[in-house]
């Protein structure tokens, strides 16, 4: 007999063919048991029907359970009424292993009672179709790099000098070499990587011991970091938002199910997919406070002042041109005021705040030596980047896109913490 996934099973109407994975549901009514069977790939609901299938088999697939692990057979046919849904009845059911009280029901469960049993809350649909959605902002930012000639390059996880500043650092001793840091991007490192392969970008974990209990931050995250030689700044903001829109389209093409399973409105995600806008620190800060707001032109954003510059913006915002004092000592000094620097963020839309950090790199060797030590830094630990200024310096520039932040606003998710498979946060570390 063949084995078939649910989401392939509209080719195999008819056959006799077995299905493997759990029971997500069930209910009988006189004759007929109901039960609602996953495997990975989608459900559907299998029939049984007691005259068909004989009384002790019959009677012994009614024992099942929430998910318990089951192999079915039956025949796939069409839903008499509902549009692309189908249906399977039963001819054989094997129980794998009877699950005794599950503890995720169908009732409401708190956030801490779901985190603490986040191996099993990874069954439940919204979890499944938001690690779906994850999966597909993936594979769409790298299918858009790799079509416009990046290379992908792996940036390492233990590194000997942070990349954003000392006070997120995850400390380690590394045998008689001193201090080791878990990375907190892998920006640096592809900055000497251009120097051989042009345009490289990496995507892997990085690491920062945030003290926020935020929406928005997690301690272990994904990051994607592409880097591109001479690229300037406004080519880095182009490239930036390509990849974006090619993401939400890719999103939206192949996750539909998804998006209606999270009531993400594919509509509003549909109107990001037009030309993002761009404000200078300035120009934002003036709007956070013509719209009430307190801060100051050399403060940085606070998730209100977030809200209050995309609010009413179907699409991303840049934020460009920042005070130095407030970006990290790698931004390049704009050439028209000395003051500021070429970085960029970019704002998603509809109150999901900042996914992207990027900027134009300082190429000059005494500007960046100037900046390190203006902030103290230990020059000797640098100078291996100090030294991509020293041998055949380029304009260059990059960002670093956070995949977790990307896929909350996709998938419209309240809390960053249902988008990663195992969320690390300041006070959770289990299971
Ligand atoms: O803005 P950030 O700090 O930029 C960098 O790390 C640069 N070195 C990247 C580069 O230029 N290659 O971080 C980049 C992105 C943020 O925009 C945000 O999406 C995400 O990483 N991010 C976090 N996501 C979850 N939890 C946290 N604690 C995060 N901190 C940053
Ligand atoms: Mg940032």
């Amino acid at each position: 007999m063949k084995d078939v996934q649910v989401k392939d099973i509209k080719n195999h109407l008819g056959e006799e063919i077995r299905l493997n994975g759990w029971v997500k549901n069930i209910r009988s009514s006189g004759k007929l048991l109901f039960i609602i069977f996953r495997d990975g790939t989608g459900w559907l609901q299998a029939v049984a029907f007691k005259p068909a299938l004989g009384e002790d088999k019959f009677e012994a697939a009614k024992t099942l359970t929430l998910e318990s692990s089951v192999r079915i057979t039956g025949t796939p046919k069409k839903h008499p009424k509902q549009e692309d849904v189908y249906e399977v009845d039963v001819t054989g059911v094997e129980i794998v292993q009877l699950t005794e009280d599950y503890p995720i029901g169908n009732k409401e469960h708190g956030p801490d009672f779901l985190l603490t049993n986040r191996h099993l809350w990874l069954r439940s649909s919204k979890q499944w179709a938001n690690l779906r959605v994850r999966h597909t902002v993936y594979f769409a930012m790298c299918e858009y790099l790799n079509n416009n000639d990046f290379i992908r390059f792996d940036s390492p996880i233990l590194t000997p000098n942070a990349c954003e500043g000392t006070t997120t650092l995850f400390e380690l001793d590394y045998f008689d070499q001193g201090k080791a840091y878990l990375s907190q991007s892998g920006q640096l490192y592809l900055e000497p990587a251009i120097m051989s392969l042009g345009k490289v970008y990496d995507f892997g974990p990085v690491f920062r011991a945030e003290k926020s209990k935020t929406r928005k931050h997690l301690t272990e995250f994904w990051m994607l970091d592409a880097e591109g030689a001479y690229v300037e700044h406004k080519e880095n903001m182009q490239i930036q938002e390509g990849m974006i829109r090619h993401v939400i389209n890719t999103v939206i093409a192949k996750c539909p199910k998804e998006l209606e399973i999270l009531e993400r409105d594919a509509e509003q995600l549909k109107k990001a997919d037009a030309p993002f806008k761009i404000l200078t620190h300035r120009e934002a800060v003036d709007l956070c406070r013509s719209k009430g707001s307190e801060m100051g032109y050399g403060d940085d954003f606070a998730t209100s002042d977030e809200e209050l510059i995309t609010e009413g913006s179907d699409v991303p915002i840049f934020i460009e041109k920042w005070p130095k004092e407030i970006k990290a000592f790698y931004m390049k000094r704009d050439p028209e005021n000395p003051d500021l620097v070429l970085g960029s963020d970019l704002l998603a839309p509809e109150g999901f705040g900042e996914i992207i950090g990027g900027s134009q790199r300082e190429d000059s060797y005494d500007l960046l030596l100037e900046r390190m030590n203006d902030e103290k830094m230990d020059i000797e630990a640098y100078q291996w980047y100090l030294d991509m200024r020293k041998y055949g310096s380029v304009p260059h520039s990059g960002f670093g896109v956070g995949l977790e932040r990307l896929t909350q606003w996709m998938t419209g998710t309240r809390h960053i913490r249902e988008v990663i498979p195992f969320p690390r946060m300041i006070y959770r570390i289990y299971p």
